[in-house]
């Protein structure tokens, strides 16, 4: 469905991300993991269109959209939240999720995720003054009132607790149940992504190091000497 083929970015002297190939399925849920800097938030940049790719391609349905810019991007099904909240601080939470929504019509999802991600009696409540977890939900459920193809998560884990973290897999799990949604999650919190993904990609030095599923990443031994670490190692040996 989603499809990068050698895709990379540079900021001047600076390689970011350089030849990412992957494709990513209708429905699939994915984890993009990597220490700081890996360029995680880049390839999202890129492939939500904020930013050009400095090369390679990428198609949507078979469809090149590397000219395609960012507001139509999320048009045709590109969703993403950043992993600095941007949600509209002066209007109430349903005008930032009615924002989002295409005029004329009302996907039945977004009314039942407003439910799951617990914003029904948040709907008059102005942004400004949401909790940040709330906050988190919001931007969430603004972006699947987008009906997305595929919808990222710039570490949408970041911040919260863990019973927020969990609450927050259970939702985005539901979300992968109830639509055709794929999801690509950044996250640093491993016990989150490893529970809730079937598929992770690792970004180290902007290169695409592995993909596979939790299991075959913890026992990877490139992703562990890269940013798992020995202690997560002798975790999973005696899991
Ligand atoms: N707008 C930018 N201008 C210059 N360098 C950038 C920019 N965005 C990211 N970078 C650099 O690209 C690399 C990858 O950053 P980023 O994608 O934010 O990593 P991650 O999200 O994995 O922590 C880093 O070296 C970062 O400093
Ligand atoms: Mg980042």
């Amino acid at each position: 469905m989603l499809t990068l083929t050698g895709i990379g970015k540079s900021f001047g002297g600076v390689v970011a991300v350089h030849n990412v190939s992957l494709t990513i399925s209708a429905g699939e849920v994915c984890g993009l993991i990597g220490p700081n800097g890996a360029g995680k938030s880049t390839l999202v940049n890129l492939i939500s269109g904020v930013m050009s790719c400095s090369e390679g391609q990428i198609t949507l349905a078979n469809q090149s959209i590397n000219r395609v810019n960012a507001h139509n991007r999320a048009r045709i099904g590109i969703a993403r939240t950043f992993q600095n909240l941007r949600v509209f601080p002066s209007l109430s939470v349903a005008q930032n999720i009615d924002v989002a929504r295409y005029r004329g019509t009302q996907d039945p999802i977004v009314d039942a995720a407003i439910e799951v991600f617990d914003l029904k009696d948040k709907l008059s409540t102005p942004a400004s003054v949401l909790s940040y977890g709330h906050l988190r939900r919001l931007e969430i459920v603004r972006a699947l009132a987008l009906t997305p193809k595929v919808l990222m998560l710039d570490e949408p884990a970041a911040g919260m607790n863990e019973h927020e973290t969990q609450t927050l897999g259970q939702s985005l799990e539901w979300v992968s149940s109830e639509s055709d949604c794929a999801l690509l999650v950044i996250d640093h919190d491993l016990k989150f992504i490893m529970s809730l993904c079937k598929r992770i990609f690792v970004l180290n030095m902007g290169e695409l190091i592995a993909e596979g599923t939790p299991k075959e990443i913890t026992r990877n031994q490139m992703v562990v000497d890269a940013y798992l670490g020995e202690e997560h190692e002798k975790a999973a040996s005696t899991a």
